[in-house]
């Protein structure tokens, strides 16, 4: 168990082998998103990428009440804008986690995901939500916009009419509207959503690890890209993964009949 201030990391969590588990550990503040987390989970999404043991990550809310309530509105309030343009606050999020974090990650949304916490939630691979579970983009009713990349990953999740009212009003979202409007894999009961993303983490870190990321950067790319770069970069990517060697265990398994034996190259 690795040590930060405002988050817990615990490596094969719970006994599930290559599967670590970051919980977001400001309770009294709905787990809002200071500058301090924004510094633990860089490390912490740091440490995971280096770490070979370690093949999905699942990240959740401390509490049983959010996920995550959005940015920290109290340390935003005394900023000037310069600042917030000067350091291009909020950044980070998508340039050192996002962009950095080849190897899958899941998100677990446990209550309310709110502005930067719905949009920390929408960074994750996909999101699996506890049916008390909140969406919201409240930005507008506190005079500003999402920041963190909520008008563009929510758009593309839920398309453009369901994003535009969700940031024009500011309503939340229930659990299994979001499950409706595909922003979710699935609804489960709260007492059950640590145990399922762990159950589905385990799963992908028991896949060859290569394919995983190879999968992962592929799925993206169709967000990146047109079709015909996208299917270019799919055939080449496949191409390569036929030179790994757990494509050959993969197929060798297959045919005798028993569990392949990864490599990860
Ligand atoms: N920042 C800082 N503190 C927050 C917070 C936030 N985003 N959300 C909640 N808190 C704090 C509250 O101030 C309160 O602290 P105190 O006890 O010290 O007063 C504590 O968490 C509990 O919150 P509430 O008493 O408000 O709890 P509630 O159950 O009555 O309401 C809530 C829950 C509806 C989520 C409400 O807290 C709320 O509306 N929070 C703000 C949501 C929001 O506007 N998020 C967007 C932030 S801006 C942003 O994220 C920008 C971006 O795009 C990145």
């Amino acid at each position: 168990m690795s040590t930060y201030e405002t988050i817990t990391v615990e490596k094969n969590a719970g006994g599930t082998k290559g599967v670590t588990l970051m919980t977001l550990n400001r309770p009294k503040a709905l787990n809002a998103l200071n500058s301090g987390i924004l510094a633990d989970l860089t490390a912490a999404f740091a440490e995971y990428s280096e770490d070979d043991t370690q093949l999905c990550a699942v990240l959740t809310g401390s509490g049983d009440k959010a996920f995550a309530a959005g940015a920290d509105i109290k340390e935003m309030s005394e900023k000037a804008a310069a600042d917030f343009y000067l350091d291009d606050f909020f950044s980070p999020w998508t340039s050192e986690i996002v962009k950095k974090t080849r190897k899958p990650w899941i998100a677990a949304v446990n209550g309310f995901a709110l502005g930067g916490g719905c949009e920390l939630a929408m960074m994750a691979d996909f999101i699996i939500a506890s049916d008390n579970a909140k969406f919201g983009q409240p930005e507008i009713k506190l005079g500003v916009a999402p920041g963190m990349g909520g008008s563009q990953r929510l758009t593309r999740a839920i398309g453009k009419s369901k994003s535009m009212e969700m940031c024009l009003t500011g309503r939340m979202m229930s659990a299994d509207e979001a499950e409706r409007a595909n922003l979710v894999v699935r609804v489960v009961p709260q007492a059950d959503l640590l145990a399922d993303a762990l159950k589905t983490a385990g799963t992908i870190a028991s896949m060859p690890p290569m394919a995983a990321i190879a999968n992962k950067e592929m799925v993206n790319a169709a967000f990146e890209m047109t079709l015909d770069q996208g299917l270019i970069m799919e055939r080449r990517i496949f191409q390569i993964l036929t030179a790994s060697e757990d494509k050959a265990e993969g197929m060798a398994a297959f045919i005798e009949k028993r569990e392949g034996n990864w490599k990860g190259r």
